[in-house]
């Protein structure tokens, strides 16, 4: 393991805050020097401030390249890798048509293992570095990821899903033997390296109140662990929950009442959230995964996302393979950014790769470890082409100005964009520099 600190030279972007705030918060440097030693970051400036030093340094040439933080994907399941895509159906025949027929061959190790595999180098291929994750209900599949994603020091959150009800017997377990299975995997992955465990109920129609009590005890005992769940994606699955906790005032309320809302919680989706929700959420410091490509693809709705961020929500994007359709953040807040036209707002590059980067960090509660190259980060970052098709290639010659550039390649790009990807100050994706 080296000890001897890196230079990486090229063109730096990152955000110290939401630039829709504070306009100031966006640093690009088109001739930057971005120092890591020990999977941290020393600095980041302009190459001509460089001491004498930090010129001696080995140094990669990334000129012409725009290196970012690493993606932050805070909602994808891994066992849906391989049924991405998948034709005809909304939210609750698409669970029953593809996932979980999809889910239940994760019962197998080995298979569990294959895929982990698959799942981790797609994220690094797309510059993805950090993610929330679904596993399914069997053990052996987060232990399967766990280990996939160590093999690469990743900092992944996961976790198994908790299912005692409305649910195929052999994807089910009851809320004893999901709570204890549940303990062992954080006693043995929580704090490992740079893995977390995040509880993660399905959602609350496949969960009865005793599993659901079971994961608000979970999460309480043990200190910086998530929960990982899914809220208001669909209007059939709210009236679900509606009639399956009568006694409850919404969805959200469910989850509250059993505790399961709070920093470094964080639901998929709240789409149809109602105005009280969206307060919940916010005082309670909760976080909401904004998926466009999937909520597009199961024509689940639009998310609000000023009216969230407005009212104090941390979001956080989320690809949510496989009802989304692209690994590639990128490709996401493509997406992302036609939601917001529909509903007749904007989404600026700078918004959308602050989201992708340190927004994400900030849903996560890990803005004091990731998001951007301040001193003392952890060293996770990607390294982008401004363009890789010859459309995009013309497309930037004829940009007006960097927000151009940046938005041309938030519109075009994805992973044919990622030139290299570093983890814990290690390059794990791409051809070797120089
Ligand atoms: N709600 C409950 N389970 C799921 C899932 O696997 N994907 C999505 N998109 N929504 C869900
Ligand atoms: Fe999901």
């Amino acid at each position: 393991l080296t000890t001897q600190p890196h230079a990486y030279r090229g063109s730096l972007l990152h955000y110290t805050d939401d630039p829709t705030r504070d306009p100031a918060a966006q640093h690009y440097l088109d001739d930057g020097l971005l120092i890591i030693a020990q999977g941290k970051v020393l600095a980041a400036k302009p190459f001509a401030e460089a001491s004498a030093a930090e010129l001696a340094l080995p140094r990669t040439d990334y000129r012409g390249k725009l290196l970012l933080p690493g993606f932050i994907d805070t909602h994808i399941h891994f066992p849906q890798t391989e049924m991405v895509a998948a034709y005809g159906e909304q939210l609750l025949a698409w669970l029953n048509s593809y996932t979980f027929p999809t889910e239940r061959k994760f019962a197998d190790p080995d298979y569990a293992a294959r895929r982990a595999d698959f799942f981790i180098d797609e994220l690094l291929r797309n510059g993805t570095t950090t993610a929330l994750v679904f596993a399914t209900v069997h053990p052996a599949s987060v232990e399967a990821l766990f280990a996939a994603a160590d093999a690469k020091r990743m900092r992944i959150i996961a976790g198994k899903v908790l299912m005692d009800r409305n649910a195929p017997d052999d994807l089910t377990d009851t809320a004893e033997s999901g709570y204890r299975q549940s303990q062992a995997l954080i006693a043995k992955w929580h704090h490992h390296h740079r893995l977390l465990y995040a509880v993660t109920p399905r959602f609350a129609p496949t969960s009865s109140p005793e599993q659901l009590a079971a994961a608000g005890k979970l999460f309480h005992e043990t200190p910086d662990l998530y929960l990982h769940t899914h809220l208001s994606e669909n209007c059939n699955e709210i009236a679900w929950v509606k009639s399956l906790f009568p006694e409850r005032e919404g969805y959200l309320d469910v989850y509250d009442h059993y505790g399961l809302t709070g920093p470094r919680a964080v639901f998929a989706h709240g789409i149809h959230l109602e105005e009280k929700e969206q307060q919940t959420l916010a005082d309670s410091g909760s976080a909401v995964a904004f998926c466009p490509t999937s909520n597009l693809f199961l024509g689940s709705g639009l998310f609000r996302l000023h009216p969230l961020k407005a009212a104090g929500v941390r979001v956080g994007l989320g690809t949510d393979i496989g009802a989304g359709t692209s690994f590639s953040l990128l490709q996401t807040l493509n997406e992302g950014y036609k939601v917001q036209q529909l509903q007749g707002e904007k989404l600026s590059a700078a918004e959308g790769l602050y989201q992708a980067t340190l927004g994400g960090a900030r849903a996560l509660y890990l803005e004091d470890k990731l998001g951007n190259f301040l001193p003392g980060k952890e060293a996770d970052f990607v390294v982008l082409e401004w363009a890789a098709t010859p459309l995009q290639q013309l497309r930037q010659e004829n940009s007006r100005d960097l927000a151009d550039r940046l938005f041309a390649l938030m519109m075009l790009g994805d992973e044919r964009n990622v030139a290299a990807t570093y983890v814990d100050g290690r390059q794990v994706f791409g051809a070797p520099a120089d």
